[in-house]
């Protein structure tokens, strides 16, 4: 069975990223000259995902927009004979794509988020993707596959939960979701245990969850019985921990890089990377460093 749905929590307050943030949603935040969002439904799309999941919060109208028509500036494009910038702004929401939103009332957790999409996802597997981690796959400039492509084909060959996983230093584990697998070898491995944010001392291992998850519908019950978890928050790696055992969790060794966003490394990493690919941009930016360097 192939992944029709991806939801994107998007309710978060974006407080990373502040002043910037204060009345335009983080996920909104151009990497060159895309918001972040789009790198995230772009990537859901290439996989073969047509209905898109919004579950925002206050403040976060202009994601909305950003997906729907934009009759003015289309008028203006139209009349002044703009074609190619008028299909650019087409491209953002392609005619078979639709999407759909659904408010997050409180910021209870990434769990809480997921499962205010239960109703609209029902019950068949789904991806969810944070759009905070951008991800590039292996190549994926010269025709190579998304991430969420490869996990997609993952979850074809394997059906059951499909989690992105990185090696991170062990210092860092505090910041992410880390899962116990045995084969690490393997692209493809168990999970035998998963735990949210530990203590580099206790963490099962190095191995970290990207934001990219392809998780069964069994998953909303299973989070609604999850008592509050790290940091206070409705965890959704609590509710698919509980799942192991029961249902078949899995970890994916995605073939890509993947820049964290929500931090000011990340987001400048992702900007000059990006940059450097585009053919445009590529001398300018490199002639820039490379006088910075020079001092
Ligand atoms: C969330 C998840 C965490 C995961 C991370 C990936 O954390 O809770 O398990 O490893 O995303 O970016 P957050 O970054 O929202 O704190």
């Amino acid at each position: 069975m192939t992944i029709k749905k991806a939801v994107f929590p998007v309710g978060g307050m974006g407080t990373r990223f502040l002043p910037a943030t204060k009345a335009i949603p983080k996920e909104m935040l151009p990497v060159v000259d895309k918001p972040l969002i789009q790198y995230a439904v772009e990537e859901a799309y290439a996989a073969g995902i047509r209905e898109m999941i919004f579950v925002t919060g206050r403040h976060k109208r202009a994601i909305e927009d950003h997906f729907d028509t934009a009759y003015e500036l289309e008028a203006e494009l139209e009349a002044g004979n703009k074609r190619a910038l008028l299909d650019l702004v087409h491209s953002i929401k392609p005619d078979d794509m639709d999407c759909v939103y659904v408010r997050q009332p409180r910021a209870l957790g990434l769990g809480h988020a997921v499962l205010c999409a239960e109703r609209l996802v029902g019950n068949e597997p789904f991806a969810v993707l944070l759009a905070d981690d951008l991800m590039m796959g292996h190549n994926q400039a010269a025709g190579g596959a998304t991430v969420l492509q490869q996990m997609v084909q993952a979850h074809e060959r394997s059906p059951g939960t499909v989690l992105a996983v990185q090696d991170v230093p062990r210092a860092d584990t505090r910041r992410y979701g880390v899962v116990d697998v045995r084969g690490v070898d393997t692209q493809l491995a168990e999970v035998f245990g998963m735990v949210e944010k530990p203590a580099p001392e206790v963490a099962p291992s190095t191995l970290a969850v990207a934001g990219r998850y392809i998780l069964t519908p069994a998953v909303f019950e299973s989070i609604r019985r999850q008592p509050r978890g790290a940091g206070g928050e409705i965890q959704l790696t609590d509710g698919i921990a509980a799942l192991i055992g029961t249902e078949k969790v899995q970890a994916f060794r995605y073939a890509g890089t993947r820049y964290d966003c929500g931090s000011k490394e990340g987001f400048l990493e992702a900007t000059i990377d990006l940059a450097l690919a585009k053919p445009e941009l590529a001398e300018a930016v490199m002639a820039h460093i490379r006088r910075r360097l020079a001092g």
